[in-house]
């Protein structure tokens, strides 16, 4: 990365919700500027650094929405879809044993993730634009999910919002994200490494940005798996539950919209 990029300051989501404008588009512009910088990298290390795991837990997404994705009426947005794995896995899913699938459209304010998601697929619609002002109509999307995204919002609450204001009546929002190591013992040895290891070795590789020191204090400062679901409700979705992934270092959460 350019020693003139440098990765956000991770900030909690109450510390967030309550800064002025200014400074939540101070956020958004340093996090688009860390995803510009490492888009080209973005990807091999993903997979690198989770052993390939990350691509299971998109699966799992991809899994909980089967009956919207086999439905060839129905359009799934994936938000902050980066590189489109999440799109993929989603539209994979659709168009399991020769289904015509769902519509997928992927949505991201970060040009060069998206020239590599456009290279990827060309049946889903990769668009450029913002998770807190989706070009999208009100009540138009069955389904939509968030992978690693919502941690990155300036708001997370306005986020959910804007998920739920893009859903039908009933459609279903799944969000993907690192989460709150549940077993002891694993959780300790796992929350040393995120934070003492894993951003040593990802800035080194990625030439000393700061991105995977941002990684490592925003997932520590993003809301549990209870808090989360407790957003998710006050921003107007029901039937909220969630599933530990790995252990908790990630979790699916899934809502319903009233
Ligand atoms: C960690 S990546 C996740 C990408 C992808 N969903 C995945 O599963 O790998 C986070 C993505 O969120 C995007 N992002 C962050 N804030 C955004 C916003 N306000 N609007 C649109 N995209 C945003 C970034 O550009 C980046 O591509």
């Amino acid at each position: 990365m350019p020693s003139n990029i440098s990765a956000p300051h991770a900030t909690t989501a109450a510390e967030r919700e309550n800064a002025p404008e200014s400074t939540r588009q101070a956020h958004a512009r340093q996090v688009r500027s860390m995803f510009d910088s490492i888009a080209g990298r973005y990807d091999l290390l993903n997979h690198l650094f989770s052993g390939n795991t990350d691509t299971r837990w998109r699966r799992k997404v991809a899994r909980t929405l089967d009956d919207v994705l086999v439905n060839p009426r129905a359009a799934v947005l994936d938000v902050a879809c980066g590189t489109g794995d999440l799109a993929l896995a989603l539209d994979r899913q659709g168009t399991r044993h020769n289904h015509t699938g769902a519509r997928i459209i992927g949505v991201d304010f970060c040009h060069p993730m998206l020239k590599i998601a456009r290279a990827k697929s060309h049946k889903i619609s990769f668009i450029e634009g913002d998770a807190l002002r989706l070009p999208f109509a009100d009540n138009y999307f069955d389904a939509a999910t968030i992978g690693f995204g919502l941690r990155n919002l300036a708001s997370v609450s306005d986020g959910l919002f804007e998920l739920r204001r893009i859903l039908k009546p009933g459609g279903r929002l799944v969000i993907l994200e690192f989460s709150k190591p549940v077993i002891p013992g694993f959780s300790q040895a796992f929350n040393f490494y995120f934070k003492h290891i894993l951003p040593r070795i990802g800035d080194t590789l990625n030439g000393s940005c700061g991105a995977y020191t941002y990684l490592s204090d925003s997932v520590r400062k993003f809301p549990d798996q209870i808090e989360l679901a407790r957003l998710m409700r006050a921003s107007g979705f029901d039937q909220v539950s969630f599933r530990n992934l790995t252990g908790g270092i990630a979790a699916l959460h899934i809502g319903s919209r009233q």
